[in-house]
């Protein structure tokens, strides 16, 4: 981390600082874990990581109090189980970093309307005739501060989500452009996958969609829902194409390469039954899963210790957030005050 900002300038040499937010609007599902979280957690050696629940934005989704206090408790208890370490990535709640709300404003002040209105969350409700919140509407400029409250270099993300990270550089941007060279631009690092994960009923798995195959639930209760995925209506003899069937897809992702082959070799060949696949993918999730499911319990557990880890994240995510926030605030004229004692 660079301590060259205390001046209020940006500084000039950084090494990659990665940034990258999950909102806590259900329980985590495959194609969270496999289109996002596991990649999150092998780039947390590579760089300089921060990674945050994004309970600001959920707050537009989730009404219930005592469900988002839980949610954002089990992501946090999540993400450790699957192996995000706090040695090497920071790990926050983004409401515990009440300078990014600040920085936020700051952001508004330089956005064009036309430009929110393009954005997909909101035009999409609005096309269906369904009623949005402003929340909704500026959650982009949220998410904008969100990144460059940290002078992140790398955000990576699903490819539903590049759309928000050009506006941030836009923001960014525009913000240089009036008031000199105080925020970092970011680029977005497209995650592999990150649309890929189909649900029980073929569609992308999603929870606005109930198609989902939870990260935690029992293995009993995983595997009902593997025994009802839809499938075609083909005869057994008939060889089939791995390539163009989901629940073969599902099973790839939980299976060993060796195990993959001789599955898409089953495939091929013809004369086998769904129910015998649906079987093999129950069986070998609940192996994938095993150990993560065992750390889990443990962390959950152990008393707080997952208010700890947040505490810390929270700590270390506010003074970089302040020393931002700061610099912004004195290139746009604010903070007088300061800008006097320095
Ligand atoms: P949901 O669609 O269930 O509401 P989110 O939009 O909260 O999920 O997903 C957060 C991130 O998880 C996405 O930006 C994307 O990277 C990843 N993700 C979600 N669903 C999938 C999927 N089916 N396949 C691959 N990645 C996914
Ligand atoms: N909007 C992101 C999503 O729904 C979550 C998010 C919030 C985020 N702030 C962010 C992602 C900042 C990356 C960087 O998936």
């Amino acid at each position: 981390m660079s301590g060259s900002d205390a001046s209020g300038k940006v500084p000039s040499v950084r090494s990659s600082r990665i940034l990258s937010g999950i909102q806590p609007t259900g329980r985590f599902h495959w194609g969270n874990y496999f289109g996002a979280i596991r990649q999150y957690i092998e780039l947390q050696t590579t760089g300089d990581a921060f990674y945050f629940i994004a309970d600001l934005h959920a707050l537009t989704t989730v009404r219930e109090p005592s469900r988002l206090r839980e949610l954002v408790r089990d992501a946090a208890i999540d993400l450790l189980a699957l192996g995000l370490d706090p040695a090497h990535a920071t790990l926050f709640v983004q409401s515990d970093v009440p300078e990014v709300t600040e920085l936020t404003w700051l952001l508004l002040t330089v956005t064009p309307m036309g430009l929110l209105e393009r954005c997909h969350a909101y035009k999409e409700k609005k096309t269906k005739g369904l009623p949005a919140d402003a929340g909704l509407f500026t959650y982009p400029v949220l998410m904008a501060a969100d990144i460059l409250a940290y002078d992140a270099t790398t955000v990576p993300v699903g490819e539903d989500q590049v759309q928000h990270i050009e506006v941030c550089r836009d923001l960014a941007g525009t913000f240089n452009h009036h008031y000199g060279d105080v925020f970092v631009l970011p680029k977005a690092r497209v995650l592999d996958g990150s649309a890929k994960v189909p649900g029980t009923d073929g569609q992308k798995m999603s929870k606005s969609y109930e198609n989902t195959l939870d990260l935690f639930e029992t293995p009993a209760s995983q595997k009902k829902k593997i025994m009802r995925i839809t499938t075609d209506s083909r005869p057994m003899e008939e060889p089939k194409d791995p390539e163009a069937d989901h629940l073969f897809a599902l099973y790839r992702l939980v299976a060993t390469p060796e195990e993959t082959a001789a599955m898409a070799e089953t495939y091929r060949r013809g004369g086998f039954g769904y129910g015998e696949v649906k079987k093999a993918v129950a069986a070998v999730a609940e192996r994938f899963f095993a150990d993560a499911r065992a750390r889990r319990e443990t962390i959950a557990a152990d008393d707080g210790l997952v208010e700890k880890v947040l505490a810390d994240g929270a700590d270390r995510a506010r003074s970089q957030a302040a020393r931002v926030l700061d610099r912004a605030k004195r290139a746009c004229g604010l903070s007088l005050r300061k800008a006097g004692r320095a």
